[in-house]
């Protein structure tokens, strides 16, 4: 059992009063607050080991480089990569979509070839997909899910055919909180000979990952999801597929050579890492998985699934309450709607009483269209959040809906 009031006083900014009430923070799909174990290693970087990396031969140079290498070995550990070399550091999720979207798929996508993404889809894993289907004339084929909020499988079977080259798939949605079988999807994936990637944007932070075990062929996340700093995150990609990619941005560090005549590229990791990198960033990051491997996943994953358990049971007793996303196999997200108001009232009058919830589409348009929505409000829950705060953000639901409805 943790210690929530020990794990708790490792984070400043839960001590903090808004609106002249207590935070209540139960907005950690958007982004996670940060454990002073991370907030003092960022510190500490910039008092001791602040220089640029893999450019100089002097000492600070060397413990920068030294100390953001390691951090890459940590990612590598923490998602069970075999070699720390197919971990490349991005700006988060996003950009590592970009990348494999940008890279890969500008080298192995051509006209008529098919993409496969599911309905409960982030706009960062829709956008870079149509982006590369528009400028190569291929087509993006899109799985349909249950009104729970689950994937049909048959349905997302159906849709390969031999034209099919990459699906891209949600591993946890921010939305609905849904845990897609992602063994079940990398297995299907490649009995059709496609490759398969999959967003761990939500999931890194609730399910222990291990990406060989689960097979998959490119797997994102970013770092302020899981604790860490923001403006970092990693791609990880088996080794031969990374080789075999060109580079994505160009500029210092990622090449070998450069001569008016041409350049060559520099090895993995750094061909895919142009320009001076995040060592805040991945340092802050090595951080903040120490941090959460001291705590332990499984740890972590049990008490938010107590703490949504509870949080579910309680709503239903919010008249016009629905919930959005009903899914057997869910993680701390519980995303609602109330007849009769619209959800940034919601998070308007909850935020009166210092509870912070997200409201909107939560960049997953084309999901809220599937279930005829402009919107939901949502509450998401961390290693850090108690039962009292989820009897507080149930008491301001209420209240709310007095108001509103
Ligand atoms: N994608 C983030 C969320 O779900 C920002 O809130």
């Amino acid at each position: 059992m943790l210690n929530i009031s020990q794990i708790r006083a490792q984070f400043p900014i839960l001590d903090l009063e808004v609106r002249g009430k207590p935070l209540v923070y139960l907005d950690n799909a958007a982004t996670t607050q940060k454990p002073r174990a991370v907030l003092e290693r960022i510190q500490k970087y910039y008092e001791c080991e602040n220089a640029n990396i893999h450019r100089a031969v002097h000492f600070l140079s060397e413990v920068a480089t030294r100390r953001t290498e390691e951090a890459r070995v940590r990612v590598a550990r923490f998602l069970g990569a075999r070699d720390s070399h197919e971990v490349i550091f991005t700006r988060g999720c996003t950009e590592g979509i970009n990348l494999v979207a940008g890279s890969w798929g500008r080298a192995n996508i051509g006209a008529g070839d098919e993409i496969i993404l599911t309905e409960m889809e982030h706009h960062s894993n829709i956008v870079p997909w149509q982006i590369l289907a528009a400028e190569k004339g291929a087509t993006i084929k899109v799985a349909p899910i249950n009104d729970d909020g689950e994937l049909l499988l048959d349905e997302f079977e159906a849709l390969f055919s031999e034209k099919t080259k990459i699906v891209s798939v949600v591993h946890l949605s921010n939305s609905l909180g849904t845990i897609n079988p992602a063994k079940t999807l990398v297995e299907i994936a490649h009995r059709h000979g496609a490759l398969i990637l999959l967003d761990g944007a939500q999931s890194v932070s609730h399910i222990p990952v291990d990406v060989q075990d689960l097979g998959c062929d490119f797997f994102v996340f970013s770092s302020h999801k899981i604790y860490g700093p923001t403006g970092i995150g990693a791609l990880w990609a088996r080794r031969e597929l990374l080789e075999a990619m060109p580079p994505y941005q160009g500029g210092g560090d990622m090449i070998s050579s450069v001569k008016w005549s041409g350049s060559t590229w520099n090895e993995l990791p750094y061909k895919f890492e142009a320009g001076t990198p995040n060592m805040e960033g991945a340092i802050g990051l090595a951080a903040a998985l120490e941090w959460v491997e001291g705590v332990g996943l499984d740890n972590i994953a049990a008490h938010e699934a107590h703490l949504l358990e509870m949080a579910t049971d309680a709503v239903r007793d919010v008249p016009d309450l629905t919930l959005i996303g009903r899914a057997k196999e869910k993680a701390s997200v519980l995303s609602f709607v109330l007849k009769g108001a619209h959800p940034n009232d919601i998070g308007t009058l909850l935020d009166a009483r210092g509870v912070a919830i997200r409201t909107g589409h939560h960049c997953t348009q084309p999901l809220m269209d599937r279930f005829g929505l402009p919107a939901t409000a949502r509450a998401s829950f961390a290693v850090y959040n108690t039962e009292e705060e989820v009897e507080k953000f149930v008491e301001a639901l209420h209240f709310a809906r007095e108001m509103l409805v």
